[in-house]
């Protein structure tokens, strides 16, 4: 156990995927897992550990920000040895040619900050996704015929910003969509020697005020928790 994951050791398989809401962590593991029980509650941050096509996955809730997913996916890979974790989340798209219901693999992820920047001081570091994984997602995506992006986005501290003019510039240079997780996943990834990836689905729209209907939500969040299983294992 540690702070704040109630799983004994063993509980944790070696892959976790990762969404932001607890509940789609449930859900997910009840959908796609054999045998899912749940491994932590504590602060209602649920986690399922459960066999995928015979492989152990753990889905863990990581919260919505860098400082809330840096508290999980530390105690997960530097005390329950976990080595390949994915994000499955949701983004705000910032490029015309990105739509609604796409799906967005984060090759690297820009930020103001990160939970690591105490670390790093005046160094830019340049988090970036484990390419094993971010090939596989590619493909795993296309064979879906999924509608896929590959390339930065940006890991941003705020939901409601007030900076309409960082994201001017976040779009002049080709930054596909907003987050708030991914930068200090690929930081942690970095540092402990693990495999790291962002999936995301695009559930709103920064340049057409778009939004995925709650109607569409589960399916898209379904395609996005595929992908990243078949990435994981290929
Ligand atoms: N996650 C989904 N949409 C987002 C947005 N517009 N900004 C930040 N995080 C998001």
């Amino acid at each position: 156990m540690t702070i704040h994951i109630g799983a004994a050791p063993g509980d944790i398989a070696e892959t976790v995927l990762m969404p932001g809401d607890p509940l789609r962590a449930e859900w997910a593991a009840k959908t796609f897992l054999d045998n899912a029980q749940c491994v932590n509650r504590v602060r209602g941050m649920l986690g399922f550990t459960g066999t995928w096509k015979g492989h152990p996955v753990t889905i863990h809730g990581s919260g919505m920000g860098m400082p809330s997913l840096s508290i999980y996916a530390n105690e997960l890979i530097r005390d329950y040895g976990v080595k390949t974790l994915i994000r499955i989340g949701s983004c705000g798209a910032m490029q015309e040619h990105v739509a609604i219901r796409d799906v967005i693999l984060a090759m690297t992820a820009s930020s103001l900050s990160t939970p690591s920047r105490g670390i790093f001081r005046e160094l830019n570091f340049a988090p970036c996704a484990n390419y094993g994984l971010l090939r596989a997602a590619a493909d795993a995506a296309q064979a879906r015929g999924v509608s896929v992006h590959v390339g930065g986005i940006y890991s941003s501290d705020v939901f409601y910003d007030e900076r309409p003019d960082l994201n001017e510039m976040m779009i002049r240079h080709g930054i596909l969509g907003v987050e708030m997780e991914a930068a200090e996943l690929y930081n942690l990834a970095a540092r402990y020697g693990v495999r790291a990836l962002a999936v995301l689905t695009v559930s709103d729209h920064l340049l057409t005020h778009e939004a995925l209907p709650s109607a569409d939500r589960e399916s898209s969040f379904g395609d996005m928790v595929e992908i990243a299983l078949t990435a994981a294992f290929a």
